[in-house]
């Protein structure tokens, strides 16, 4: 039987880290490309890696290079590529550069593996999904990006840090654009089967809430640059219910044309992925409050795609 292969480009913070989580869950053949000109330190983390094998106990093959001919056949592709944010930066600021460089490598990689369900990480990340998906010219199923798996996961922590608890008994849901007005949804967030509501008060819970969505930013200031564990982590979570074929639900940017009335674009909505990509967009029940929260963190995302089109030319 064929092994699977995943493809990560951007060998910085974010595809290194990516290219660890897929390690050690032994996804499969394990490439990593970035620029020519960082071939060889490119080569050098994935050898570096690839000797993580015999202590961690995975056997994956594990390339680095400059070369995109090495994503042939890919079964994902991770596209971590791009400048991330600094002290100070929006994702939002980041659009005129990063349109350029997720724009050339979308044209790469679909020239070398047609097949590949492609997830995007590159910021401002709606923008970008609909920048690979504009580029590439591929199916709608076959284009997400990650955010919200990142986003819940943040939530989730910050849940459990409160109530003292494991965070693996944390069940969230958050939908929107990939900014600071996504919106976390506390009516589809429980503990345990428990209504979180239940067990947080509310003044309490919209602190938890307005830290989760802004906890990009938490961690730029602390760091200087952009989270990349948590955020890779997110990715391969993703890459392996593709890969494994699990269909699990993740909130993820997914094209919705009539779901969520959203009308043509990629946004965070509860998503199936499987082997053909998003397999599903789940639609739930907003209420008028929510639906106001979806719809003002929809018309940013709007706002973003019409600015990356002018970029795309
Ligand atoms: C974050 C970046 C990766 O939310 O968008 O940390």
């Amino acid at each position: 039987m064929k092994r699977a292969k995943v493809t990560i480009i951007g060998a910085g913070n974010v595809g290194a880290a990516c290219a660890v989580a897929a390690a050690q869950r032994e996804l499969g053949d394990i490439i990593l490309i970035d620029l020519p000109e960082l071939a060889d330190k490119t080569a050098g983390k994935a050898l570096d890696l690839a000797q993580c094998g015999p202590v961690d106990r995975f056997d994956c093959k594990i390339v680095g290079t400059g070369e995109y001919d090495a994503a042939a056949d890919s079964d994902v592709v991770v596209i971590t590529a791009g400048i991330p944010r600094k002290p100070g930066m929006s994702r939002d600021d980041l659009i005129q550069t990063n349109v350029k460089i997720v724009g050339s490598v979308s044209e790469k990689i679909a020239g070398v593996a047609p097949d590949a369900v492609l997830i995007v990480v590159s910021n401002p990340l709606d923008a970008m999904v609909y920048t690979t998906w504009k580029k590439t010219g591929f199916a709608t199923n076959k284009v997400v990006g990650q955010a919200g798996c990142l986003d819940i996961a943040r939530f989730r922590t910050f849940i459990a840090m409160e109530l003292n608890c494991s965070v693996e008994d944390i069940n969230a849901l958050l939908m929107g654009g990939h900014g600071d007005d996504m919106v976390p949804l506390p009516r589809y967030t429980s503990v345990a089967g428990i209504p979180v509501s239940q067990l947080i008060p509310k003044d309490r819970l919209d602190e938890i809430i307005k830290r989760a969505k802004m906890g990009g930013g938490e961690i730029v200031k602390l760091m200087g640059t952009s989270a990349y564990y948590a955020p890779a982590a997110g990715s391969i979570d993703m890459a392996e219910a593709i890969i494994k074929d699990k269909r699990r639900i993740f909130p993820c940017a997914a094209f919705c044309q009539k779901e969520f009335g959203v009308g043509g674009y990629f946004v965070g909505v509860p998503c199936m992925l499987g082997a053909n990509g998003v397999e599903k967009v789940i639609e739930v029940e907003l209420d008028a409050d929510e639906r106001k929260l979806l719809d003002a963190s929809v018309a940013h995302v709007k706002e973003l795609v019409g600015i990356a089109d002018g970029f795309l030319g």
